[in-house]
């Protein structure tokens, strides 16, 4: 008489089969999961520490605008329509710029291109309908020549009139 399985084989293989998935699946994970995650919550603890070591590349407007240093830019763009604009949206990052004063004068920059007020003033679609924007080459571009735009825009104060 040839050997029959048991009619209940088949479920054990299966049983075994998920135990192994199970087994294979606890250790993996064991071994992917950073060893900081969890400690103070669910994400990486010594991302923390990570973060904070950061060298700072962003100074505050209130560095730039002392008395001693760009007062009368700032109280002039304090009065305009780029009074929410700070002076590192348009002079770069530069931490440590106040403390070197002008040491190093690579760290302030003054980009004159008319591409740095069009990467806010360009016609976008998705922009807010109420944000002034302007379709470049509608915007007093004549026979192909493109006028920087501060040669009509104080770029402290914008506002025409
Ligand atoms: C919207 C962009 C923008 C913002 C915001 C901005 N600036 Fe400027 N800034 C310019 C441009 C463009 C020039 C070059 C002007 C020129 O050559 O006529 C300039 C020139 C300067 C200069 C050199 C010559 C001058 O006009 O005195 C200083 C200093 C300066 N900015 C400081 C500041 C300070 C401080 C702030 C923040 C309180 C600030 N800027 C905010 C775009 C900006
Ligand atoms: C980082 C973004 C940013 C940059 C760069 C920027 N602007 Fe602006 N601009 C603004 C914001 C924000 C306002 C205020 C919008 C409002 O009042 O709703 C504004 C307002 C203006 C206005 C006033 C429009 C009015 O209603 O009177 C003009 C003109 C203007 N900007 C021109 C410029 C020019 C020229 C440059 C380049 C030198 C420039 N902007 C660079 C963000 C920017
Ligand atoms: C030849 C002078 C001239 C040049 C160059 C110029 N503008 Fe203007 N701009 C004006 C005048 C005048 C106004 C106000 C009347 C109007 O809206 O046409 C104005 C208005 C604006 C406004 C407000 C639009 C609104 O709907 O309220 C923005 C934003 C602006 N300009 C951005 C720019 C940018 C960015 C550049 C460079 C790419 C630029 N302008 C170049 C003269 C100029």
């Amino acid at each position: 008489m040839s050997k029959m399985e048991s009619p209940t084989s088949h479920v054990k293989r299966v049983f075994i089969l998920l135990l192994i998935i199970i087994i294979a699946g606890v250790i993996v994970r064991s071994m992917l999961i950073p060893e900081s995650f969890g400690k103070y919550g669910h994400y990486r603890g010594n991302a923390l520490q990570e973060e904070a070591a950061r060298e700072v590349t962003f100074s505050e407007q209130e560095k730039c605008s002392s008395s001693e240093c760009h007062e009368m830019n700032f109280l002039i763009k304090d009065k305009g329509k780029h009074k929410p604009v700070v002076c590192e949206n348009c002079h770069g990052a530069f931490a440590f710029h106040p403390e070197e004063k002008r040491a190093d004068p690579n760290k302030f920059t003054i980009n004159r291109d008319r591409s740095l007020c069009l990467t806010c003033h360009r016609k976008e679609p998705a922009r807010p309908k109420d944000f002034p924007m302007i379709v470049e080459l509608e915007h007093y571009v004549e026979g192909g020549e493109k006028p920087p735009c501060i040669s009509c825009h104080d770029p402290h104060s914008p506002s025409m009139g």
